[in-house]
């Protein structure tokens, strides 16, 4: 039956009639804070292309992470920028690396706060690439031994959740057989199964001094032109036992992350990136944009799409709003 009888405006007419058939919500349940910690003490050192970002020493990340906690933020994502980098990363599997204290601060200060551990070696090696060199190029099957141990010593340093965004081909099963063997069968692995090489990670690669001193991550982060190879690698993701699968970047590729919905049952993350921040926050700071409404649509674009989480350096922002009983 068409229009004059069916007339869709009819639920638009009211907020409440459109809170009633509302499809989508954001809740801070669903929000995920990434945080970069650093060496020092009493260090909260702005990120400039990141307004509002902070490379934390332990000290001031627990303070952060507390403060978020509070505010009703059940989970984050950490980064590590180590003391010392060398060619292969070591600072990484460390026992006393720099997110291995933040994780045994954290399990002691905010112990109910779900702590996410990125397991690569960009932010370690001294040439940034995210993995051992050969030949100029990044080596994979050499890497994966390094991702285990790195993977084990953060699990054992408390990370609830480990988080390899490296691009190895066989990694989560390299991670997962490291882990059982250690005893830490019950740490689960989110996979950034689906990582584009994409220029969206500008300001990541400044909050992480990470950016590879020479060439670029193509070799091994998939092409963003490349769709149904995302379905192969979340596919070999979960056979080596993925717990949660990752899409990233976020809002430029909402079609992959409705493709991998349909496809899989596992939760689905997605990763709103420091470049979909950035653009944000500058042209909100220029006038030109509405922030608080631009971000909303953005995180509830992203969950429409098919994500159960968003990692978003928004997720104190939109809480404090959610809290306040956001509703458009
Ligand atoms: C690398 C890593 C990157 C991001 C998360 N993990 C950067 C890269 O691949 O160069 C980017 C996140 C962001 O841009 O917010 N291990």
């Amino acid at each position: 039956m068409p229009f004059p009888e069916v007339r869709l405006r009819r639920l638009r007419r009211t907020p409440a009639l459109r809170a009633l058939v509302r499809e989508t919500r954001v809740a801070i349940d669903d929000l995920v804070l990434p945080l970069f910690v650093c060496p020092g003490e009493g260090v909260a050192r702005p990120v400039p292309s990141m307004p509002g970002v902070c490379q934390h020493s332990v000290d001031r990340l627990v303070e952060t992470c507390a403060a978020a906690h509070a505010e009703g933020i059940r989970a984050v994502l950490l980064f590590g920028l180590p003391e010392a980098k060398d060619a292969t990363g070591s600072a990484a599997w460390s026992d006393d690396g720099i997110v291995q204290r933040a994780l045994r601060a954290l399990k002691q200060e905010v112990p109910d706060l779900v702590t996410i551990a990125d397991v690569c070696f960009c932010e370690y090696t001294d040439h940034g690439h995210c993995g051992v060199l050969e030949n100029g190029r990044v080596a994979n099957d050499p890497t994966l031994e390094n991702l285990a141990r790195q993977a084990v010593s953060l699990a054992r340093a408390g990370a609830d959740i480990v988080a390899p965004s490296d691009m190895m081909d066989g990694r989560v099963a390299a991670i997962r057989r490291a882990l059982d063997a250690a005893g830490l069968a019950e740490t689960p692995i989110l996979a950034y199964a689906v990582k584009f090489a994409s220029a969206f990670y500008g300001p990541f690669r400044e909050a992480a001094e990470s950016a590879p001193s020479f060439g670029d991550r193509r070799g091994y982060q998939m092409d963003p032109a490349n769709g149904r190879e995302a379905l192969r690698e979340a596919a070999l993701d979960v056979e080596e036992g993925a717990d949660l699968l990752m899409v990233k970047p976020a809002l430029p590729y909402l079609d992959v992350l409705a493709r991998l919905r349909r496809r899989f049952d596992l939760p689905l993350a997605a990763y709103h990136v420091s470049g979909e921040y950035a653009m944000l926050k500058a042209a909100a700071e220029r006038g030109w944009i509405d922030h608080d409404r631009v971000m909303m649509e953005s995180l509830l674009a992203i969950k429409r799409a098919g994500a159960d989480l968003i990692l978003t350096y928004c997720a104190r922002d939109a809480a404090r709003l959610i809290r306040a009983g956001w509703s458009e």
